[in-house]
């Protein structure tokens, strides 16, 4: 297993491209099973989960060629099952679900299992596929379903869920009849995925709002598409401007999606800017002050920007209030931020986070994705050096994190444990 070493202290200047979205790309390569033609993505981050998702499209009879930062995906003969070894890696890949359901009527694909930061259960997926017609059976691990045909209906979601909205968006493209998605989420990758169904030929509207309807079509062709940037890779880097006291310029970085964020940052002391049509500029106003945050399902402050957040409020001024409501397991970072003597209470879902003079260099372990972008962050900040340990995790969501960094005057070297 990889490590970073980081050596702390240097403010960041220069400029940063934000990759494609992971997870708008996740959920809109598995859409390639819906199609009945060869699609082209572009603008496809090279991450860990991609890599998966390609393997499971393979897996499941659509071979994917990743060459750059495009993939083209060729559909073939469809097969029903995703292997729990794959499943295993990457609970994302339970986005098939609603598309072979859509395609095969048949989906076998092993039960994700939970991940560091919660139990992560799929029932709201389940019980709203049951409305169209699906039956489902737990089989030694695995679900197993069926119908014979989709058909439309009219379902309320429990709570906003991301995954669950994905996938009956999918499914509710081939369906027969309209269906209604209620209490649906709202984050800009669903509006992506959505988008990209349309370009294929399905008919749906109200993607971006709570209420989502979607006439089911008898085919959905190929095209060609490019992924969203990133809005978390690029919220994680205007943090990393704040944290070392610099001054980045993000290309191709989202503005409008990353709006709570960008208002947080803001009334924290950071200068925050767009340049042009799609490059944004941040830098700070020498002080930073720590303030509450409260994660909330889209247009809310997004739970995978709370880790990154945190570690900036680390070393602001004044207390803070950090609240996690989306995860009930979301602050593996807090014990690892406090060995760099960061002073952080934790109290059920809420962080109170104090900020201290400075942070010292510790070796540190990754636990989840974010967790890890929190550490990088606070060793870049630290005086002394940092070593994050179990890096595979930030390999998931950031394409080639050191060189991006190192490039705008970060000192982060990778070798092995
Ligand atoms: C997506 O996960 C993202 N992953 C997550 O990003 C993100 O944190 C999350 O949405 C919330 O924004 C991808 O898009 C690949 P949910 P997802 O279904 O779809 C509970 C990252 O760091 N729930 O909205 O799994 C669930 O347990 C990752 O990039 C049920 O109880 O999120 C959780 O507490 C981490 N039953 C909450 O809802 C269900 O059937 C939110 O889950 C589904 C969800």
């Amino acid at each position: 297993m990889d490590k970073l070493v980081i050596q702390g202290g240097a403010p960041l200047r220069g400029a940063i491209a934000v990759s494609g979205s992971k997870n708008a790309a996740l959920p809109i390569l598995m859409a390639s099973i819906l199609a009945e033609e060869p699609i082209t993505y572009t603008n496809v981050p090279r991450l860990r989960d991609i890599f998966t998702t390609n393997k499971l499209l393979a897996i499941l009879g659509c071979p994917a060629e990743f060459d750059g930062h495009t993939v083209t995906v060729t559909p073939c003969d469809l097969k029903p099952e995703a292997p729990y070894d794959l499943v295993k890696t990457m609970r994302a890949s339970v986005l098939c679900l609603g598309p072979l359901l859509a395609r095969l009527g048949e989906a076998r694909v092993a039960l994700p299992g939970g991940c560091a930061i919660g139990a992560r259960p799929v029932d709201l997926h389940l019980t709203a596929l049951e409305k169209m017609g699906a039956t489902f059976d737990l089989d030694s691990g695995y679900i197993q379903g069926h119908c014979k045909k989709l058909r439309g209906a009219h379902i309320h979601f429990d709570f906003p869920t991301v995954g669950g909205t994905e996938n009956l968006l999918m499914a509710a493209t081939l369906a027969e009849g309209e269906t209604v998605l209620e209490n649906v989420a709202r984050e800009p990758e669903v509006v992506d995925l959505a988008n990209f169904l349309i370009a294929c030929g399905a008919k749906i509207e109200g993607h971006g709002s709570s209420i989502i309807k979607v006439q089911g079509v008898s085919r959905l062709g190929g095209c060609e598409y490019r992924i969203m940037p990133d809005r978390i890779e690029a919220g994680t880097f205007m943090v990393a401007a704040g944290i070392t006291g610099g001054d980045l310029l993000l290309t191709d970085c989202p503005f409008e999606e990353l709006e709570a964020v960008i208002a947080k940052l803001r009334d924290m002391g950071l200068v925050i800017e767009r340049e042009g049509a799609r490059d944004v500029r941040v830098t700070h106003n020498g002080h930073l002050r720590a303030r509450d945050v409260t994660t909330r399902p889209f247009p809310g402050f997004p739970t995978d920007m709370q880790a990154q957040i945190m570690a900036l409020m680390t070393i602001a001024s004044g207390a803070g209030v950090v609240e996690e409501t989306i995860f009930e397991n979301r602050f593996m970072h807090v014990p690892e931020l406090v060995r760099m003597g960061a002073d952080v209470k934790l109290s059920g879902h809420t962080a109170v986070v104090r900020g201290v003079q400075r942070l010292i260099g510790a070796p540190v372990m990754a636990s989840d994705l974010r967790a890890s972008a929190s550490l990088v962050l606070a060793g870049l900040a630290a005086q002394g050096e940092t070593h994050v340990q179990r890096i595979y995790h930030l390999d998931r969501g950031y394409e080639r994190i050191e060189e991006k960094l190192n490039a705008v005057g970060a000192r982060i070297t990778r070798m092995p444990e």
